[in-house]
């Protein structure tokens, strides 16, 4: 059987050529990485992250005026605005909305839907999966935490195992870790529909990053992208996948600071705790449009190890499908 074969469930329901889905990246996946993965033949997904709704309205705008292939955009549930950036997506008829950072009220999922979009949930378990099928979702990303940015806790191919085998109901993306095209075609084997990548993406020619923050990629290791440290089992931080820098020391020292002036009767709880949630504002921002790589956050999952060089979108694209062609056809790719 064929690649194309293999993934067209997924293909079929982004509407493009190849079910690679470009995981939205705050800051990173705007027009122009966007347009560059659909115009490829994969999927683009703009990432809406803290974005007000005119914002929001003018980036997917500007990315029709780039494209005319689909693309989608990433909402981060917790967004304060979320129904009126709902209300964007639906104006300009945004076909593929992908849901982030929590389980949707079926009141999201419905008004996404009313208008005909294809909705897309991330699912941390077998359980939610089912929960989520239910809900009226289109197709299910499962993220492992080898991926870039704010993970869960358990490994993509223990997800993979988990989910693959039993759901069948809709299409199943696979993301986390993924860096050359034989892993995309062992998780197809598996079942998968198609999978998402983030971390391949960002030294995309295309993409807007900084070049201090593309650079800072090509010269990882994948042990260099590192879960966020923990201080005090009492003040809980999201794990957070990035690579280690300055700012990642910064952080762990902040943290015992503010938890001893707290120990200390100097600070109340909710204080020290808002304090730690408030460090890294900004700082995604700050690495990758500033170029500050010592003292942003350079979200990056494990596979920035296999980030050699700056390449045009349709450069790396045709580089995983060879890889996984090779793959099938049992012979060893570049
Ligand atoms: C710099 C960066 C920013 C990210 N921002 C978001 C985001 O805003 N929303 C989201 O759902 N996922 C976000 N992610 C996760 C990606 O969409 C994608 O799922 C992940 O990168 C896939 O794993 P990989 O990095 O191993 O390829 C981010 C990842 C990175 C590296």
């Amino acid at each position: 059987m064929s690649l194309s074969s293999r993934w067209s469930r997924g293909a079929e329901l982004l509407g493009c050529e190849h079910a690679i889905l470009g995981g939205a990246m705050s800051w990173v996946s705007e027009r122009h990485l966007v347009a560059a993965l659909s115009d490829a033949g994969a999927f683009g997904v703009i990432a809406a992250s803290s974005m007000p709704p005119e914002l929001l309205e003018k980036e997917i705008i500007e990315t029709k005026k780039l494209t005319q292939k689909p693309f989608g955009v990433n909402l981060i549930l917790m967004h304060p605005q979320l129904a009126e950036l709902v209300a964007v997506c639906a104006r300009l008829k945004v076909s593929h909305v992908v849901l982030a950072g929590g389980i949707p009220s079926a009141a999201t999922v419905k008004s996404l839907k009313d208008y005909g979009a294809k909705v897309l949930c991330f699912a941390p378990s077998a359980i939610i999966a089912r929960k989520l099928v239910r809900l009226g979702t289109d197709a299910l990303i499962i993220e492992g935490a080898e991926a870039g940015g704010h993970i869960g806790p358990v490994s993509t191919s223990v997800l993979a195992q988990e989910i693959l085998p039993q759901m069948r109901d809709v299409p199943v993306f696979v993301a986390g870790g993924i860096g050359r095209g034989e892993v995309i075609a062992a998780y197809l084997d598996m079942g998968a529909a198609g999978v998402q990548l983030g971390t391949r993406f960002v030294c995309a020619s295309e993409s807007i990053a900084h070049e201090n923050f593309k650079q800072a990629f090509i010269r990882a290791a994948s042990r260099d992208a590192q879960i966020s440290v923990q201080a005090d089992p009492d003040f809980p931080v999201i794990p957070v996948r990035a690579l280690a820098n300055r700012a990642s020391d910064d952080f762990t020292r902040f943290q015992h600071e503010v938890i001893g002036k707290f120990r200390r009767g100097e600070m109340e709880k909710k204080e020290a705790q808002l304090a730690i949630e408030h460090f890294w504002a900004g700082a995604l921002r700050l690495a990758v449009i500033d170029g500050d790589v010592d003292r942003g956050s350079v979200m990056a999952g494990q596979s920035v190890g296999l980030v050699e060089r700056v390449q045009p979108v349709k450069e790396i694209i045709a580089e995983l499908i060879a890889q996984a062609e090779a793959y099938y056809a049992g012979r060893s790719a570049a």
